[in-house]
C-alpha cells in the first residue's frame, strides 16, 4: 500500500471544516459544563485545533482506546488511557478522527455514559457510513468519505504519517 502522491484533504479544506464545525458546536454547547474528550493517537491534531476554535469555555481530556477485529463482525476494545477528570454531570464532546466500523465509538459511548456523564455528542472528521457494524450516528461529522483508508493529521497506518498536516488516501 501506498499513499497518494497528492492530498485528498488539504490542511486549508480540514481548517475551514473544522471551523464550521467548532461554530456549530459552541452554539450548540454553549452555557454547559463542556468536555472535550479527545481520542487518542489519532485526533491529536483534530482535537487541538477544534478546541482553539471554540468560542465557549471547555475542558480537555483524553483517551486511548485499542480495538481488536475478530472474524465476526464485533470486536473487543480495551481502554488504555482514560479521563483523568471525574465525567460525572459533565456534558460530554467526544472527539474522533475516524468513525469506521463504530466498535470504538459505541465502547466510549458507553464508557461515557457509565462514568455519569449528563450529555455525550460523538463528533468524528470522517466518517465511513458504508463500514458500520454498530448503529452509531456522529452529531458532528466533517466529510463523508468512502470506504477509502486515510492517513495523515493524526491518522495513522502501522503509526507512519500521523505527522503529516494533509490527509491522504492509501492504495
Ligand atoms: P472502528 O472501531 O472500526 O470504528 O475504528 C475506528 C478507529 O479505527 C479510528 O479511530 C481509527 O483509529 C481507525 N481507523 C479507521 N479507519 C481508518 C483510516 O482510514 N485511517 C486510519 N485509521 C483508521
Ligand atoms: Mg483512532
Amino acid at each position: 500500500m501506498e499513499r497518494s502522491e497528492r492530498p485528498l484533504y488539504s490542511a486549508a479544506q480540514i481548517h475551514a471544516r473544522v471551523a464550521e464545525l467548532a461554530a456549530e458546536i459552541s452554539r450548540d454547547l454553549r452555557g454547559r459544563d463542556l468536555v472535550a474528550l479527545i481520542v487518542l493517537k489519532g485526533a491529536l491534531h483534530f482535537g487541538s485545533d477544534l478546541v482553539r476554535a471554540l468560542s465557549v469555555p471547555v475542558a480537555i481530556d483524553f483517551v486511548q482506546a485499542r480495538s481488536y477485529h475478530g472474524a465476526t463482525s464485533t470486536g473487543t476494545v480495551t481502554m488504555l488511557a482514560r479521563p483523568t477528570q471525574d465525567l460525572r454531570g459533565k456534558h460530554v464532546l467526544i472527539v474522533e478522527d475516524i468513525l469506521d466500523t463504530g466498535v470504538t465509538a459505541r465502547a466510549l459511548l458507553d464508557f461515557v455514559r457509565d462514568q455519569g456523564a449528563a450529555e455525550i455528542r460523538f463528533c468524528a472528521l470522517f466518517d465511513k457510513p458504508v463500514r458500520r457494524k454498530q448503529p452509531v450516528t456522529a452529531d458532528y461529522a466533517g466529510f463523508t468519505v468512502e470506504d477509502v483508508f486515510l492517513v495523515g493529521y493524526g491518522m495513522d497506518i502501522d503509526e507512519r504519517f500521523r505527522e503529516l498536516p494533509d490527509v491522504y488516501r492509501m492504495s
